[in-house]
């Protein structure tokens, strides 16, 4: 494999772009469930995605322990996020987000073996995905 001094913890230029894209998609996320937070229509869905939004940055941090790299969050996703709310409705866009959630889940798996704390990250992300899909019950 390919490999290159420069980077971190002697990984791949391909681990260190994949980490990069994680650490990017947690960071966007944060906004993302921050936005949704403010338009959602009850006290219990507002707090279970501020609490989304704070361990995406978490999960942002343990990637960017790993790429040392430091970040700016990008807003699309998060300005699109009231809109699809009521494009979509409530119930097609939590599903959508649990989808999300446990497809980056599995997406996280095979990255455990060279870069330990991304297990708790993938953990999460299944928890995301069933607190989502819990608040459609
Ligand atoms: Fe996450």
């Amino acid at each position: 494999m390919r490999r290159n001094n420069k980077l971190p913890y002697n990984m791949t230029q391909e681990q260190y772009n994949e980490l990069l894209r994680s650490q990017q998609g947690e960071l966007n996320a944060v906004l993302m469930y921050q936005q949704l937070a403010k338009v959602v229509r009850s006290e219990k869905e507002r707090e279970a995605f501020l609490q989304l939004s704070r361990e995406e940055g978490r999960h942002a941090s343990v990637f960017h322990s790993y790429t040392k790299k430091v970040l700016k969050p990008k807003k699309t996703m998060a300005r699109i996020m009231p809109l699809l709310y009521y494009i979509l409705g409530k119930k097609r866009l939590y599903k959508l987000i649990a989808k999300g959630e446990y497809d980056a889940a599995i997406g996280y798996e095979h990255l455990i073996k060279d870069f330990p704390e991304v297990e708790s990250v993938k953990n999460d992300e299944k928890r995301h995905g069933d607190i989502v899909s819990g608040l459609l019950e």
